[in-house]
């Protein structure tokens, strides 16, 4: 087999919609209390796309970024990959609106769907195109309009969950630069803990499921939380591992930011001091396939992060899924 080619993130994009939506707010909609929101979560406020704004708009937004930041011309795009779990349509898929959009006239499109660990999915599928030299460029966006899918007089949910983008644009590197190792690991049977169980074949949308409330995202939160402290410790060593390096190599986690305990349970795991953990589960709160590279471009942005830096993204979401990609930043 042939030497397979490095992959590195030449350009990284986010987008944030305006609106925000404080937990003052949310006490005058559901019995609720600033206090446990932040004691249990550590998030403070969210964004929420504003009506006429669908995921392919903010995916879009991000996607110019990350292009831009590369200086990588719509035109010479491969392939793009979105990450979502709230598409424009079931079909379709977003991707190819966001392929329209930017011009990308020679790119294939597909979406994905790993749950919140999307990003990381596309990310470490979208890196095996570059490696084997079959494209050169790939668009990878993590993008989420969750605000329209939960049920907002739920206080066990709405509390947690906020709307945005964030892109990553792959292209060739150095072999032994950039992405340097992967771990992608699913268990089906705790699907049910997470779920939207209504509006696809196996329960289609009808005046009963909406009267039901099928439509909007059931979760059994502290089955969730348990499955994720075990999660992305796990995944982060098991990709740190395949990398050749152990915890003490570890400059910098970027975690799913779902819970701000869940990330301090994870860096304990891996031994790391949390300045050595990007957090922004405060400002967005869980912005699902959306929240790792948001947190990697304000990681990078904030020069958190430099070249040389051993780095690991790590996730989990629905499905269950969970994942991990380690990188040295070029
Ligand atoms: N305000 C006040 N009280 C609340 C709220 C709220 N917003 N939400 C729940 N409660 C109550 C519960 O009803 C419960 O009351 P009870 O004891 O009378 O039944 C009590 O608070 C404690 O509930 P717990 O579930 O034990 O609270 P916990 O400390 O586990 O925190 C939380 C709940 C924040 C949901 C936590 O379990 C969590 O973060 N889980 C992971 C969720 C997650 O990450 N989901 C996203 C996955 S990624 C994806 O793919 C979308």
């Amino acid at each position: 087999m042939p030497e397979l080619r490095g992959v590195k993130i030449a350009g990284l994009g986010m987008y944030a919609p305006a609106r925000v939506l404080t937990n003052q707010q949310l006490q005058q909609m559901v019995d609720t209390s600033e206090e446990w929101i932040v004691t249990r979560t550590g998030i403070k406020e969210r964004r929420l796309a504003e009506p006429e704004q669908a995921t392919s708009d903010l995916a879009l937004l991000a996607a110019r970024q990350a292009l831009q930041q590369a200086g990588v011309q719509p035109e010479e795009l491969d392939l793009i990959i979105v990450a979502t779990n709230t598409p424009d349509t079931l079909f379709p898929a977003t991707a190819c609106l966001v392929q329209d959009r930017l011009g990308a006239k020679k790119a294939g499109a597909f979406d994905l769907l790993a749950g919140c660990t999307g990003f990381i999915y596309a990310l470490v599928s979208a890196a095996q195109f570059v490696q084997t030299g079959m494209c050169r460029y790939v668009l990878v966006v993590g993008a989420e309009t969750l605000s329209r899918i939960i049920n907002w007089q739920d206080r066990n949910t709405c509390v947690l969950f906020g709307d945005g983008a964030g892109a990553a644009l792959l292209a060739p590197a150095e072999p032994g630069r950039g992405i340097l190792a992967s771990s992608l690991a699913a268990d089906g049977s705790g699907g049910h803990l997470l779920s939207l169980p209504a509006g696809g074949s196996r329960q289609p949308a009808s005046l009963a499921t909406v009267e039901a409330g099928l439509h909007y995202v059931h979760m059994n939160g502290r089955e969730v939380f348990k499955f994720a402290v075990k999660a992305m410790g796990d995944s982060a060593l098991e990709a740190l591992h395949r990398a050749g390096l152990g915890k003490e190599d570890l400059d910098f986690l970027i975690p799913h930011q779902a819970n701000i305990r869940i990330i301090e349970a994870a860096a304990k795991r891996l031994g790391l001091c949390m300045d050595k953990v990007l957090v922004n589960v405060d400002r967005y709160g869980n912005t699902s396939t959306a929240s790792v590279p948001i947190a990697l471009y304000e990681a990078v942005a904030g020069g958190r992060i430099k070249a040389g830096d051993h780095v690991v993204l790590v996730g989990f979401g629905a499905g269950l899924t969970w994942a991990a990609c380690a990188i040295r930043w070029d």
